[in-house]
């Protein structure tokens, strides 16, 4: 069986759990080496001795320069270098716009976007200083692509995911360093029990009724699962992508087209 990240080495945010793990499980069937790095270390433990063979668990919180710095640095002496980053670790908050809090905000355009930026400049240092180019992933969303009435912080910072994208992928494929983002509609999983359970406070709705009805209006006919996700993180990972810069890629279901 052919396999397309032979020999790689990747490292992907907030992978204990959810749709980083199902990233994490598709690049170990690839061939690749996966450091499951999240700020949940115990989890991301499970989750590593789950996958089995050479995964490895790394502490990590991406809103920390020095936990950034460090799991890199794990990275490098365990494997040789980084080839791969998924930048995947998020938070999400739901809120009327009169009554979002200054706490929210920070909390979230601190792992959201601050997280995705370092995290991608340390990565980036380390392959810049190897030489061999790599690739880099980020996580922005549907949300990113419009607002949401009660939304409005969340999908300020997937918006800016998808400009940081743009921007950090035309800097650095000079160094054949490819950034490119993958735009999930809505997933099933904890996020959205989670999600679920905010709008079921603002909307005053029963639990469940809110993940029914975006299942039901996606074209397709369904919530996404993590692992409808996992054909384009691969994609972007392998050497058929070498040519694409700087792009987000919508994976979800037909919700939005751009
Ligand atoms: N689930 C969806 O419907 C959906 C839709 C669009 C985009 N996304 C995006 O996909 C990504 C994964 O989503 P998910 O549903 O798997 O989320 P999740 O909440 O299930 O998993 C997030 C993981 O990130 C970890 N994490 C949180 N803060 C961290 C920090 N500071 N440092 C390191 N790790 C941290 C958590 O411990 C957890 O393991 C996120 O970027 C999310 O915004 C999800």
């Amino acid at each position: 069986m052919s396999v397309r990240l032979d020999g790689k080495s990747a490292l992907i945010t907030g992978s204990a759990r959810g749709i980083g793990r199902a990233f994490a499980e598709a690049y170990a069937g690839e061939g690749a080496t996966v450091a499951i790095a999240d700020i949940n270390l115990e989890a991301a433990q499970k989750t590593a001795a789950e996958i089995g063979g050479k995964h490895y668990a790394v502490k990590l919180d991406v809103t920390d320069i020095a936990s950034i710095e460090a799991a890199v640095k794990t990275v490098e002496t365990t494997t040789g270098g980084l080839d791969i980053l998924i930048n995947n670790a998020a938070l999400f908050d739901l809120a009327p716009i009169v009554e979002i809090t200054r706490a929210s905000y920070d909390k979230l355009f601190s792992v959201n976007v601050a997280g995705t930026l370092f995290m991608l400049q340390a990565a980036a240092r380390s392959m810049i200083a190897r030489g061999k180019g790599g690739r880099i992933i980020n996580m922005a969303s549907q949300a990113g692509r419009r607002g949401e009435a009660l939304v409005g912080v969340y999908c300020a910072t997937k918006a800016a995911v998808i400009s940081l994208t743009q921007s950090a992928g035309l800097d650095l494929i000079k160094h054949r360093i490819n950034v490119n983002a993958i735009a999930p509609g809505v997933v099933d999983g904890e996020h959205w029990d989670h999600v679920d359970s905010l709008f079921a406070k603002y909307e005053n709705r029963p639990k469940g009724e809110k993940k029914r009805l975006v299942g039901e209006a996606v074209p397709y006919g369904r919530m996404g699962t993590a692992h409808d996700l996992t054909g384009m993180a691969v994609f972007l990972a392998s050497s058929e992508a070498e040519y694409i810069v700087a792009q987000t890629y919508n994976v979800d279901g037909g919700q939005w087209m751009s």
